[in-house]
C-alpha cells in the first residue's frame, strides 16, 4: 500500500464526482477579451466572469476564449483541490493579489484590483476574499483547508 499515492482517493472521487453540477457561473462574452473592465461589485462571481473568465472559463477549466491567443496553457482551476488534496484558499489568494505569479500571462491583479476599488482598501480585500470562495466554489471536489 506504501505505493499509493496519499492523493488517490482525492483523484477517485474527483473523477467520479466530475459529472456533478457545475458552478452557475454566468457565461463570458467573448468580447470581453482579457477582462480589465472596471466592475462596481465586489461579488466573486461577477467578478470572476469579468476577469478571469476569459482566460479561465466560466466553469474555471482553462477553456476561455482567449487562452489559445496566449503562449502558456492557462490551468484548470477547477481541479485545484484535487491536484493538492485540498483547496489552499492562500495559495489561490497569492495568485490574485500578484505575491505568487510565475510568468508573464496572467495580468497583475493587485494593480488592477486597487485600481478598480480606486484604493478603497477594504473592498479591495473582499473583493479578493470573494474571488477565491467563488474558485473554491468552481471546485469538482469540495476539500476545505481551514
Ligand atoms: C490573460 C489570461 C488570464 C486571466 C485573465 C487570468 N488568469 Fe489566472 N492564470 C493565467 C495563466 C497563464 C496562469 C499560469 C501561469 C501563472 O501561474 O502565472 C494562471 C494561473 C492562475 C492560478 C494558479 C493556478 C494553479 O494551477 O495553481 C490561479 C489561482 C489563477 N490563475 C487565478 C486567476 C483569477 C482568480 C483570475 C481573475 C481575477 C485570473 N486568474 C485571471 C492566465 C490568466
Amino acid at each position: 500500500m506504501r505505493a499509493v499515492p496519499r492523493c488517490l482517493p482525492c483523484v477517485v472521487v474527483g473523477v467520479v464526482l466530475s459529472w456533478g453540477p457545475v458552478s452557475a457561473a454566468a457565461q463570458d462574452s467573448p468580447s470581453i477579451g482579457w477582462g480589465h473592465r472596471p466592475v462596481n461589485s465586489v461579488d466573486g462571481q461577477v467578478l470572476y466572469s469579468a476577469w478571469c473568465s476569459s482566460c479561465h472559463g466560466p466553469t474555471g477549466r482553462g477553456d476561455g476564449p482567449a487562452a489559445e491567443h496566449l503562449s502558456v496553457p492557462v490551468p484548470d482551476l477547477s481541479t485545484i483541490a484535487v491536484r493538492d488534496c485540498k483547496f489552499n484558499f492562500f495559495h489561490v489568494q497569492a495568485h490574485v493579489t500578484s505575491e505568487r505569479v510565475r510568468g508573464e500571462a496572467m495580468p497583475r491583479w493587485r494593480d488592477i484590483i486597487a485600481r478598480n476599488y480606486r484604493n478603497d482598501e477594504g473592498r479591495a480585500r473582499m473583493a479578493v476574499t470573494n474571488l477565491v470562495k467563488h474558485v473554491e466554489s468552481l471546485q469538482v471536489v469540495q476539500v476545505r483547508s481551514r
